[in-house]
């Protein structure tokens, strides 16, 4: 079984080909960081318009790197949500035109689901386990039991926690994107404890998280600081600010282990995923944990935590081996959220 991938849903623009022995044929991902790092963020209209020029150029490379032609695929997957809907609309176009040229299965797979199984392409991971899933749209633990079986044992209830690192870069004034400069300007503290950040939702029953309080101590910590700040302080800040969100990642993910343990006694392996996946000091605070309480920890390699095409194919072989195809009317989904029963998230900024 060999399935295209396509990801066009924030500002990767991006084609894999995958086969159902775990084999990852090609992955290209062409980045859009210079069309947007003018304006310090993602714009939406920049990024459609940009997966527009490259998309189809991008899926050839990808069949030629693979050695494959259409004739040979099982079936094509494109991220169908959530995301920028223009950017989703281009790939999911794109894929139900090939399927409908060449009577193809057309997998429609939700982004999230994506980052969620690439543990099961990387590493031999079996049902259940429990998914932290840290992105820069999202941030979310998840009990998974199956390919489309997730309950969502915790969320945020204002920013994901990859929009925290972003946000604090942009405050310490490290540039975008900001998880990477964070984290790089992080290694380079001489006084990593001389700032104290508060640890939002610590402690706390449940496994919910809450990062828009340490955005407005960062700001606070910055107030009587001289500016242009010099760089040990900016160094200092940013390590600062890692800790804090590495703590809260460790107690609210402890919590989830008793969670998820209740749901499923025979779960014993945490995978992280998502952008944020792609931290050091992250995942080794998560390997710690996982450590300590006796569970397996799988985290991708770095370039498949970020947003990629291979994770979208991978989750089209998962569904295509169970027969989990989609009709071509299938609309893309700005908003998708893998656990449709879960209790509505409260907060002050609660967005999905
Ligand atoms: O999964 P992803 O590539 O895209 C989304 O689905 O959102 O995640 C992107 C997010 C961004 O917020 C980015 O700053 C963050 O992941 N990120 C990191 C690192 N690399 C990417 N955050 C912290 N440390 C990193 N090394
Ligand atoms: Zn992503």
């Amino acid at each position: 079984m060999i399935v295209l991938g396509i990801e066009t849903s924030c500002d990767e623009t991006a084609a894999a080909v995958v086969s159902d022995r775990r084999e990852i044929m090609s992955n290209i991902i062409l980045s859009q960081l210079a069309d947007h790092e003018p304006y310090g963020g993602v714009v939406p209209e920049i990024a459609a318009r940009a997966h527009l020029d490259h998309l189809d150029r991008l899926i050839a490379e990808a069949l030629a790197q693979a050695g494959v032609g259409f004739g040979e695929l099982s079936g094509v997957a494109a991220a169908a949500g959530p995301g920028l809907i223009g950017g989703v609309i281009v790939g999911v176009m794109t894929a139900k035109v090939i399927a409908l040229a060449r009577n193809l299965p057309f997998l429609a797979i939700n982004h999230l689901e994506g980052h969620a199984l690439t543990a099961r392409l990387t590493d031999d991971v079996a049902w259940p386990f429990l998914g932290l899933l840290v992105s820069g749209g999202h941030c979310q633990l998840l009990l998974v039991e199956g390919v489309g079986r997730y309950r969502r044992l915790g969320t945020t209830i204002d920013d994901a926690v990859g929009e925290a690192f972003d946000k604090a870069a942009k405050l310490i004034g490290l540039g975008y994107p900001g998880g990477p400069k964070l984290e790089a300007a992080a290694l380079r503290a001489r006084a990593p404890g001389r700032f104290e950040l508060p640890r939002p939702m610590l402690g706390r029953p449940g496994c919910d998280f809450s990062f828009s309080g340490l955005k407005t101590a960062l700001r606070r910590c910055l107030e009587p600081l001289a500016k242009p700040l010099p760089d040990a302080d900016a160094a200092d800040l940013a390590a600062a600010f890692q800790s804090a969100v590495g703590d809260v990642l460790v107690d609210r993910t402890a919590h989830a282990f008793a969670l998820a343990t209740a749901l499923a006694p025979e779960c014993r392996t945490l995978v992280v995923a998502g952008g944020v996946a792609a931290n050091r000091t992250v995942r080794a605070r998560l390997d710690g944990l996982a450590a300590h309480q006796g569970w397996r920890f799988v985290a991708p390699p770095l370039d498949l935590c970020t947003d990629n095409a291979a994770m979208i194919a991978w989750a089209g072989v998962e569904r295509l081996r169970l027969g989990l195809t989609d009709g071509l009317d299938f609309a893309p989904r700005p908003r998708w959220t893998l656990d449709a029963g879960a209790p509505k998230a409260r907060g002050a900024g609660v967005k999905a």
